[in-house]
């Protein structure tokens, strides 16, 4: 046994007393000190190095090729040695499904071409993201508007009927139920976004209006209100300008992931306190403030790893720190939110006058159990993404 065993071998090693541990020669004095064989593979399509089991091998190209350059990735559930999956990646010269390298390892397909390797001595560990808090009061409604712009096509493709993946699996369930019935009644959508929340309740008997900043996400909910008619009405323009709409004048009102994205949240409460009538009910989804604060994540023996077993906790940092940052989502344009602690929004909610009668924390739903492969269920176990107000302006019976 070697002085400094590699982490992997080592794993390796304890299931299978006959696996021959190689020493750690990459990131010596880490948590996750690697042999060569179990280090980075340098990308043969981006040029990039990234984690052995993040990488496959294309036997039609003989090349390397890494997870963010495959055109698609999944989970097989089949144990070997100490690891109850592997991943499969298409390569995207071929279009074949690959095993990642610790999969050929364990079946004796490993390519080898250990040249092939990368030659960084060591992982950059966690690095700040550079410049992901910005200053306080730099940014405007133009802004929000443009960077959401920017993001509206990527963000409609990622959609069908019931949203995006984790609407339909997490919090559109706990959402609807505490918006309860809608038929017959005048709802209120504050950042309607693509409009598939309005085309949703639409359908369920709401007569809908839609308030949006992005003119991009505007002219997509159009067209999708062109396309089958629903009658939506999209109203362009900041939720936080005076007077947009009637006082009184809906039954209920529904902000769906939008109040951590609104640069003036107080004012945009006020203006949906004035237009709910006396007795109505505003749901409020937002992103969680408490594990979505600017830069935080998990930490990792080897943040490389794409493992969700090694993912030892959920960070949480600078929690009480205000202002707008820039939120990284996998392929979109860095989207501009405004971290605020909890309770600055609890406190927001009865300066308006709102009355706060029910909160949930949405975690996966049933069908999302049902539907998704375990792995992601038990990630969605961990920690919480969204928290859920419902508010009720007072007076009017219910
Ligand atoms: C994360 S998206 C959510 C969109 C939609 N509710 C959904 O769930 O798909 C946040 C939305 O809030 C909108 N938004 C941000 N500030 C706004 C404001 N002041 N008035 C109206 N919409 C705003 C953005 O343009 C964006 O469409
Ligand atoms: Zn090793
Ligand atoms: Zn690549």
């Amino acid at each position: 046994m070697p002085d400094l065993p590699c982490c992997y071998c080592a794993t390796i090693a304890a299931v299978d007393a006959a696996y021959p541990v190689a020493p750690a020669v990459f990131d010596i004095g880490s948590a996750a000190p690697r042999c060569a064989r179990h280090w980075r593979y340098v990308c043969g399509q981006c040029g990039q190095p990234a984690h052995f089991m993040a990488t496959a091998y294309c036997p039609q190209a003989a090349k390397f090729f890494c997870v963010r350059c495959a055109t698609g990735r999944r989970e097989v559930a089949v144990p070997f040695w100490a690891w109850e999956y592997s991943y499969e990646y298409q390569s995207p010269w071929s279009g074949g499904w690959e095993p990642t390298l610790d999969r050929l390892e364990f079946e004796g397909r490993h390519p080898g071409a250990l040249d092939a390797v990368s030659k960084e001595p060591w992982l950059v560990r966690y690095p700040e993201q550079p410049g992901q808090w910005r200053a306080s009061g730099t940014f405007t409604d133009a802004d929000v508007q443009a960077n959401w712009n920017v993001n509206a096509r990527r963000w409609d493709a990622g959609y069908d009927a019931d949203g995006d993946r984790n609407r339909r699996y997490q919090s559109d369930e706990p959402m609807l139920a505490l918006l309860g019935d809608v038929q017959g009644l005048r709802v209120l959508d504050v950042g309607s976004g693509n409009g598939y929340l309005c085309r949703k309740l639409a359908r369920a008997g709401a007569t809908m209006t839609g308030v949006e900043l992005s003119d991009e996400f505007v002219r997509i909910a159009r067209h999708y209100e062109d396309e089958a008619l629903l009658g939506i009405t999209y109203v362009q323009a900041s939720i936080t300008t005076p007077d947009l709409l009637p006082a009184d004048s809906f039954d209920k009102a529904v902000s769906n992931y939008v109040l951590m994205d609104v640069q003036d949240y107080a004012a945009a409460l006020a203006q949906v306190f004035r237009v709910l009538r006396p007795g109505g009910s505003f749901v409020v989804v937002i992103s969680h403030p408490c594990f979505a604060c600017g830069p935080g994540g998990y930490v990792m023996p080897a943040p490389d790893s794409p493992r969700r077993e090694e993912r030892t906790a959920f960070r949480v940092d600078n929690y009480f720190h205000r202002g707008p940052y820039l939120g990284v989502w996998g392929n979109f344009s860095p989207v501009l939110s405004f971290h605020r602690p909890l309770r600055d929004y609890w406190q927001a909610f009865a300066a308006v006058g709102f009355r706060v009668d029910a909160f949930e924390e949405p975690s996966i739903t049933e069908r999302g159990r049902a539907e998704l492969p375990l792995g992601q269920v038990q990630q969605a176990l961990r920690v919480p993404y969204s928290c859920i107000f419902r508010l009720r302006k007072p007076g009017g019976g219910q």
